[in-house]
């Protein structure tokens, strides 16, 4: 059995298909791999009267017709190429061809997708790397799949892949079919090193595949064409997945485009992996609207203005992480600052206290109408609170409150 619809001229665009012990059919679930392509005739035949699909001829039924949404067909099905949305991501990240791309209604359809298509429910388990992005260990519950975790171990104040631990847990646990990777990471702001990456991919023992999760990439990718960090060394993966068969990046536009609201998940990988998940998934699950909004967002001037907002993101997480150093009883500021938020620690009596910053956390909310993220239960994260970056008006509230709060007795 071959993976069905899989474009062979863009599979020869892989410059290899590492690591060599690395087959992609041995891991797909066998009910999947036996799928076939769904195909819409509509791809076949220049027409333009479609009675095909059980549409409404007359158009959508607004309350409120506007201009906006006349350009969008609402009532027909979306289209396969989404407005150009596939093409524009393949672009922007250097794939060689759209066949290395899939889209979904974001990531986290990516991740649950991924588990679908790879991990028997009841048999397979998958490796994570806590503390980190909380939709793999829900994601694993929905589907029935073992959890392994290998903590990530902090060096200094950033947090970094046991490589070793990880390497060790590969070589004795066949069942484990993927290990996820959130780089950076999420709490932890941390960017991981493309050693540790390349090591888990180059794992002899290993016969799964390595996701790599880059919701945030665009920040140190930005940092980096500003010459402030990371200069002349390679911050995502993504140059990596036409040479490695068994490696999925995924990433988002949830985070540095603006787009949380639009839910546009990608993922990149070589023709057959993307096949099978778009084998997989339900074939009309992408919006028009999502797409639409995408497309716009991946416009030239998309693309421009989401790197003048991360570069104006940037320097605001700077500037609070500044600020709050001056607040009493706030401890370090752990991870890297990779990401669009500062994972910060709340003290009590100088330590980090998990029972104050749950505190802290609740009357900012309650009280004050201001919200950030309670982390303080997370591995390795004790007492800390996840604020996320702001405005410098939110960011200078947020300074001022924990200031109030945290001076108090
Ligand atoms: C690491 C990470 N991955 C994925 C996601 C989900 O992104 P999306 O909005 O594309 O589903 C998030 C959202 O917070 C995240 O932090």
């Amino acid at each position: 059995m071959t993976i069905l619809g899989v474009n062979a001229r863009a599979n020869s665009l892989c410059t290899a298909h590492k690591p060599d012990h690395f087959d992609l059919e041995r891991i797909v679930r066998p009910n999947i791999l036996s799928l076939q392509p769904y195909h819409t005739v509509r791809d076949d035949f220049q027409v333009n009267v479609l009675l095909d699909a059980n549409e409404n001829s007359y158009g959508p039924m607004l309350g409120e017709p506007s201009e906006l949404a006349a350009r969008m067909d609402l009532h027909r099905y979306p289209s396969p190429d989404l407005m150009g949305t596939r093409h524009a991501i393949t672009q922007l990240r250097g794939m060689p061809d759209d066949a290395f791309t899939f889209l979904g209604v974001g990531s986290d359809e990516v991740i649950d997708l991924l588990f679908r298509c790879f991990a028997r429910p009841g048999h397979d388990k998958v490796l994570i790397c806590p503390p980190t992005y909380p939709m793999y260990k829900v994601s694993a519950a929905v589907n029935d799949v073992g959890l392994v975790s290998v903590p990530l171990i902090l060096d200094g104040a950033s947090f970094a892949v046991d490589v070793p631990k990880v390497l060790e847990v590969l070589r004795t646990d066949p069942s484990i079919k993927m290990v996820f990777l959130c780089s950076p990471g999420n709490p932890t702001g941390s960017l991981l090193s493309r050693e540790s990456v390349k090591a888990v991919l180059d794992c002899p023992d290993y016969h799964g595949l390595v996701v790599v999760d880059e919701a945030y990439i665009d920040f140190p990718l930005e940092e980096q064409a500003m010459g402030l960090r990371y200069v002349g060394e390679p911050v995502s993966a993504v140059d990596l997945v036409p040479s490695y068969a068994n490696l999925v990046v995924s990433q988002t536009l949830s985070k540095s485009f603006g787009l949380a609201g639009v839910r546009l998940g990608v993922a990149f990988a070589q023709p057959p992996t993307i096949q099978i998940m778009n084998n997989t998934k339900a074939p009309y699950s992408i919006s028009a609207p999502s797409a639409y909004f995408a497309a716009q967002a991946l416009s030239a001037e998309g693309i421009a203005k989401m790197r003048a907002c991360t570069r104006t993101i940037i320097e605001n997480r700077r500037q609070l992480i500044e600020a709050l150093g001056g607040v009493p009883n706030l401890g370090r500021v752990l991870g890297n600052n990779d990401a669009n938020f500062v994972l910060v620690q709340v003290l009590r009596d100088g330590e980090p206290s998990s029972e104050r910053a749950s505190d802290i956390y609740q009357v900012m909310a309650q009280e004050h109408g201001l919200m950030v993220r309670n982390r303080s239960a997370e591995l390795g994260c004790a007492g800390c609170l996840r604020i996320s970056v702001g405005t410098p008006e939110e960011n200078a509230r947020a300074v001022a409150l924990l200031t109030q709060l945290l001076g108090e007795a």
